[in-house]
């Protein structure tokens, strides 16, 4: 990169002096290396009247080890000697010419990076401010998900009743399951989000992952994300009370506690995904 950055130096540089003619005003000792170097690998016959450089000096140039204690970064002057200069001059002419565009196509590519880089810089900010801002942590749901802050789930509120094995197919479809009450704490957290939205109102009853497994007699949560017996209960009073209701909702008619129902009754369901 270094080494790029003189290079560009000296080509820039090259590129301006031209403009003026046969006279290379340049003050950067970098530079004035590299123009020596250059006008030398072209064998050409410029008389380098250095006027402060005498390194640069073709004729001087054996000399140039003690002059070098000489040098100042003041003004290189290059003049024409002869004729044959001014053919080397034109080759000059076309390189810079050359340069010039080169330097225009390198610009526009150097920029187009520059905004590339933009563009992605932007992109990770926002997803960086979409992340830490809003108290509900909703930036880390997927969209149409739910959460409160710090909690390790995301939950999505259909607006809509269905049986519960559909339901349960609607969740996979979104990576999820039906939601399982892991903990009292889950209880209160899901049933707060549905009674504090009032657009849930209508909804009589709530689909959990809540089923009774015949084979072993047990009231199970039965979501991929959790497989497991009830830790607690909430049951509503009464409640379970029919054998053929083996699908668990959250009731409204009871406050959102628990009821046994048809699995083919139509309820409004929740999914749920894990987040941490
Ligand atoms: C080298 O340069 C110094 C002064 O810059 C001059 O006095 C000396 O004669 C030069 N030597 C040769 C060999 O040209
Ligand atoms: C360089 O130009 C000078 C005149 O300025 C001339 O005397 C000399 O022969 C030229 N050298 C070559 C190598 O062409
Ligand atoms: C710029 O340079 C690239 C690669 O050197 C080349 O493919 C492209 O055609 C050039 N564009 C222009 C406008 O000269
Ligand atoms: C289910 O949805 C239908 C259509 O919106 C509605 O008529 C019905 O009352 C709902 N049933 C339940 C149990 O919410
Ligand atoms: C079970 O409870 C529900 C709700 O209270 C009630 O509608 C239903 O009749 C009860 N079933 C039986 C068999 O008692």
């Amino acid at each position: 990169m270094d080494q790029l950055l003189k290079l560009l130096t000296v080509l820039f540089m090259l590129a301006f002096s031209f403009n003026f003619g046969n006279n290379i005003d340049i003050d950067n000792s970098l530079v004035k290396q590299q123009t020596c170097s250059l006008l030398l690998a072209l064998n050409c016959n410029y008389t380098l009247t250095m006027t402060r450089d005498p390194k640069c000096d073709l004729d001087n140039r054996k000399n140039h080890t003690e002059s070098r204690r000489k040098r100042s970064t003041e003004t290189v002057q290059l003049q024409a000697a002869s004729t044959e200069n001014d053919a080397i001059l034109q080759k000059l002419k076309r390189m810079d010419h050359k340069l010039s565009k080169n330097m225009d196509n390198l610009s526009t590519r150097v920029l187009r990076g520059v905004r590339k880089m933009e563009a992605i810089v932007d992109d990770v900010l926002t997803k960086q401010s979409k992340r830490t801002s809003g108290s509900q942590n909703n930036g880390i749901c997927p969209p149409g998900f739910q959460t409160v802050e710090k909690w390790p789930y995301c939950y999505l509120f259909s607006t809509f009743n269905t049986t519960w094995f559909e339901a349960r197919d609607y969740c996979a479809a979104f990576e999820g399951d039906l939601v399982t009450l892991d903990t009292l704490k889950e209880h209160y957290i899901v049933t707060f989000l549905i009674k504090n939205n009032p657009d849930y109102r209508d909804a009589l009853g709530w689909w959990t992952s809540g089923t009774f497994v015949s084979k072993t007699k047990q009231w199970m949560w039965t979501s991929q994300l959790h497989m497991r017996p009830f830790t607690f209960i909430k049951w509503a009073s009464r409640e379970p009370n029919e054998t053929l209701s083996q699908c668990v909702a959250l009731n409204k008619d009871f406050d959102h506690l628990w009821s046994d129902e048809l699995c083919t009754n139509k309820f409004n369901f929740v999914c749920e995904i894990s987040i941490a």
